[in-house]
């Protein structure tokens, strides 16, 4: 790498003030300079503006009441990544929103229906704003509901969110299993702390004076609602698998014994949600091939097991589209709108963007190769675009994650270095986590979006993009892979393992009329409208008050 290699860089304060490329040293570790000095702090976007809780609370009292599901009943939530993080920063506590579908998805959700969401507390400073049982209202400067923490130590953390979450089950879902590694420790760990966790919420549950109702999240949690179960027999349990769920030929490639404790662990709910109707059919399979005393009915998917009936189905996840909406057209955002194609899409030259965590299930070097392919075989097509790559590091812990992140940054140099000319970069590295303000003007800015998973269980950044595209301008070029792409109509789709084929898609996009692009956009934002975040919350409510209505039913008659 040649020191002083460029990456070009921009930041929001550097979007106002017009400055942009950043030199970077690679003698530092990380190559991405803090460009985006805008982390998601909750409280300083409130005060920034301090109309926003006026307008949001306006537009919930236009939209469907989740609530009334939920009466009485106590609304728990359980996840390992909490919605806030506080943070000690140069200047006091800071408060993080940390990147991630889930968190995307479910505050919203929680705002709405003022639970408790039960979440590792996992920021510097969250011992010091918590009360002694891990408590804290938030959001902040909008407190209308509470996090509840629970404590992890090291070991916790290495075992059980390093090791079984991110080193077993996350590859195995996702079929990527040369990333695949099993230990013991991890295992033990991963059991201890969701029985860690099933007490917090069986202490949540006990607290109060009506009913309860226990939603677990994702794949950190495959015992606990077993173990809740045990706890609490009658609450009522329900689990939302945020990501893929494998075919029984790569569930098995956990130890004997292991992958039957995870299915039967799941099998503790009264309901077992997924992305899509594919994964649910998985995990029908797997229970049928491989815990014995079970009973499936695929055709209703359910499960009879230790006499329950546990319930299985499809509720493809969203985001709060009006929000996005709303930011995407602000003032703010249409400034920046135009600072951007101000600089990276003059003339007739179109602006692409990308959103990811750096995680090697989203195809980023697949991504970069597409490109890289496309302009040395088609050298018309340099200075055609420019690439925006907002890319923020995550689980950084891990050597898959950090050898990732440091490809990647090395690759955009070395493609800018190869292609770019002093009028034009290639690709922009925008390596944070940016304010959700500013992702919604990029999207909005852009020509064309490419989401290029191996494998994701739905992928919200597809929609967030469509969400934003206020002007119908841009397409959408969406991997096959994707729990969105069953779900989007209107998508380029592609195989992001075919490098032909994704550089063809790409030139489509590219060279598609802007008629064309209109009418794919507007029936994506037509779809997306009437399937929202809220629309999710409510059919999986609305299946859960059912349930819960036939198991009394069922108890009065017993
Ligand atoms: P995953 O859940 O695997 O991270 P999704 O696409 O479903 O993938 O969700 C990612 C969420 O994280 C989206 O809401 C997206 O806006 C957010 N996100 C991803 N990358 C960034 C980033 N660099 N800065 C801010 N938010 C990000
Ligand atoms: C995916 C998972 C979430 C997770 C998120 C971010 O969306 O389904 O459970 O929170 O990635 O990953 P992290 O490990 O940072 O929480």
């Amino acid at each position: 790498m040649r020191v002083g290699a460029r990456v070009t860089m921009v930041s929001d304060t550097q979007l106002d003030d017009d400055r942009t490329s950043a030199v970077i040293d690679p003698t530092e570790k990380k190559c991405g300079v803090n460009v985006f000095r805008a982390p998601r702090i909750a409280n300083r976007a409130i005060a920034a503006y301090p109309h926003r809780a006026w307008l949001l609370l306006a537009l919930t009292g236009l939209m469907v009441d989740i609530t009334h599901y939920l009466n009485d009943c106590k609304f728990i939530l359980v996840s390992n990544r909490e919605p806030y993080e506080h943070m000690r920063g140069p200047g006091g506590i800071e408060v993080k929103q940390p990147a991630g579908g889930l968190v995307t998805a479910l505050d919203p959700t929680m705002r709405r229906t003022h639970g408790t969401w039960v979440a590792w507390g996992s920021g510097t400073a969250d011992r010091d704003v918590s009360d002694e049982t891990g408590r804290v209202a938030v959001p902040p400067g909008e407190e209308c509901y509470t996090v509840r923490r629970v404590w992890l130590n090291d070991a916790d953390i290495n075992g059980y969110y390093h090791g079984f979450s991110n080193r077993a089950l996350w590859p195995l879902c996702h079929m990527l299993i040369q990333h695949f590694e099993f230990r013991t420790e991890y295992w033990e760990r991963y059991r201890t702390v969701n029985l860690r966790f099933a007490h917090a919420v069986a202490d949540e549950a006990e607290r109060c004076t009506g009913r309860a109702m226990a939603w677990i999240q994702d794949y950190h949690f495959a015992l606990a609602s077993e173990y809740l179960r045990a706890m609490r027999p009658s609450l009522f349990i329900h689990q939302f698998w945020h990501i893929p769920f494998p075919p029984a030929d790569i569930l098995r490639l956990l130890p004997a014994g292991i992958h039957e404790a995870v299915l039967r662990g799941m099998l503790g709910n009264d309901l077992v949600e997924f992305q899509i109707d594919r994964y649910a059919v998985n995990f029908l399979d797997c229970v049928d091939k491989f815990v014995a005393e079970a009973r499936v009915d695929h055709v209703h998917q359910t499960v009879s097991f230790r006499d329950r009936v546990i319930h299985v189905g499809a509720f493809p996840i969203s985001i709060d589209v009006d929000r996005f909406e709303w930011m995407a057209a602000s003032d703010d955002s249409r400034a920046r709108v135009a600072t951007l194609r101000g600089r990276y899409a003059k003339g007739t030259r179109q602006l692409g963007v990308c959103v990811d965590r750096i995680d090697y299930t989203k195809g980023i070097p697949e991504r970069i190769r597409a490109l890289e392919t496309m302009w040395s075989e088609s050298p018309e097509l340099r200075e055609r675009f420019t690439f925006i790559f907002v890319c923020t590091p995550s689980r950084t812990d891990l050597p898959a994650y950090n050898a990732l992140e440091r490809d990647v940054t090395q690759s955009v140099m070395a493609i800018n270095e190869k292609f770019g000319t002093p009028e034009w970069t290639p690709i922009v590295l925008i390596n944070e986590n940016v304010d959700s303000d500013l992702l919604a003007a990029v999207y909005r800015s852009a020509d064309l979006c490419i989401v290029s998973s191996l494998q994701d269980g739905m992928n919200l950044v597809a929609k967030e993009f469509v969400a934003c595209q206020l002007d119908e301008r841009g397409v959408l070029i969406l991997s096959r892979f994707t729990g969105s792409a069953e779900e989007i109509d209107g998508a380029l789709l592609m195989n992001p393992f075919n490098v032909d084929g994704f550089v063809a898609a790409i030139r489509t996009g590219l060279e598609m009329s802007p008629e064309e692009r209109r009418r794919r956009m507007h029936r994506m934002r037509r779809q997306l409208h009437n399937s929202t975040i809220f629309d999710w919350l409510d059919s999986i409510l609305a299946r859960s008050t059912e349930i819960m209505g036939a198991q009394h039913q069922l108890h009065a008659v017993v």
